[in-house]
């Protein structure tokens, strides 16, 4: 766990993911793999947010495991958890009383603004609960508890960390400098990686199964999953997402996963085959992801080290996030302890 001497602070990152399900190579690209990158310049803060899955309805033994897979997953990535903190958002109860707080500082109107939100009530219209509605105010006081710089999140993401900007300035400018102003951190290529079948959609851990790729999925998934992905008609390989988004996803997960530009990857593939620009997808994807689950099986066997992290990252969390709180607390007027 992560004991920094004052004097040598590096800006702070927070970000989390929600465990809803199984990750997909979405939520890989456009935000964990960034987690691991930046982890030794930030002091970085990591969150399985498990209060924000509550807004869809699900099964409790079903979430309650996928919050340690997720855990396992950060660490199986290669967060160092003696350099950044992971832990369950529900663990540090600061999470919920900041965001209290703060949706009395954010206005209907902004939230009804939320594509996110609009997404999400059309698909689950039979629950349309006001949790849902608020969800992006308590994503505001994940970021804001921390004091965080940087937000590293994949595209869909942008527009809560706008919001959360707006919120924090406008209680900065009632109550003095409270919070840091987060950026947000969007990596140059894969920040929105698109579903298999349909390319001009997400890849989303919502979806049916072939429209996807689960970090989780074994080689011979993943080789019929990109063998069926759709391209197109005219055989030429261009990285065009407007007119050849299926190409184009193809090409960015590669430049993604090796680290070349996507001019890179174009020009080795130039002249060559849709077979070809499969094949070399499916090597990359099996290539970053076969460590990955052998590290995450080794840590899922050792699920008394991976509550050991949970625990100590989660009592530092609170520590550092009621700093925050104390102070918003006390700038609000709520009533002030007795000197016990
Ligand atoms: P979630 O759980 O939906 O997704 C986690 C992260 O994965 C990114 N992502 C993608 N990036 C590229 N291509 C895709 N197809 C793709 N699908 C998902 C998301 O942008 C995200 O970065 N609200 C957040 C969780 C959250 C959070 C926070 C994030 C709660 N509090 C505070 C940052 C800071 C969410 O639902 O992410």
């Amino acid at each position: 766990m992560q004991t920094q001497p004052e004097t040598v602070k590096k800006p702070i990152i927070f970000s989390g993911i929600q465990p809803s399900g199984t990750l997909t190579l979405g939520n890989y690209i456009g935000a964990l793999r960034n987690f691991k990158l930046l982890e030794d310049e930030y002091d970085c803060v990591y969150c399985v947010v498990d209060l924000h899955t509550l807004t869809v309805r699900q099964d409790a033994a079903q979430l309650r495991r996928r919050c340690l897979e997720l855990a396992a997953l950060y660490l199986a990535v290669g967060l160092d958890p003696q350099k950044s903190l992971i832990f369950c958002q529900s663990h540090v109860s600061a999470h919920a009383e900041l965001a209290w707080i703060l949706n009395c500082y954010t206005y209907m109107g902004e939230l009804s603004r939320m594509t996110q939100f609009k997404d999400k009530s059309a698909k689950h219209a039979d629950n349309i609960n006001a949790g849902l509605f608020t969800y992006p105010v308590l994503m505001a006081a994940d970021i804001l508890l921390y004091q965080a710089d940087l937000v590293p999140v994949g595209v869909d993401q942008k527009q809560h960390v706008e919001i959360t900007r707006d919120i924090a300035q406008r209680f900065n400018g009632i109550y003095g400098d409270v919070f840091t102003i987060p950026d947000v951190y969007i990596g140059k290529v894969g920040s929105k990686v698109m579903s298999l079948q349909e390319p001009t959609r997400k890849m989303s851990k919502s979806d049916p199964e072939e429209t996807y790729i689960a970090l989780l999925d074994k080689p011979e998934d993943i080789r019929r999953k990109i063998k069926r992905a759709v391209t197109d008609s005219d055989a030429e390989i261009r990285f065009d997402p407007e007119n050849k988004p299926g190409v184009s996803n193809l090409l960015s997960i590669i430049a993604a996963l090796t680290g070349e530009s996507t001019a890179a990857v174009t020009a080795n593939l130039s002249g060559k085959g849709y077979g070809e620009l499969k094949s070399t997808a499916t090597e990359c994807v099996i290539e970053t992801l076969s460590p990955i689950q052998a590290e995450y099986k080794r840590i899922m066997n050792d699920k008394a080290y991976l509550q050991s992290v949970l625990d100590q990252c989660a009592h530092e969390a609170s520590r550092r996030a009621n700093r925050t709180l104390d102070k918003v607390k006390r700038k609000v007027g709520c009533a002030p302890h007795g000197k016990a």
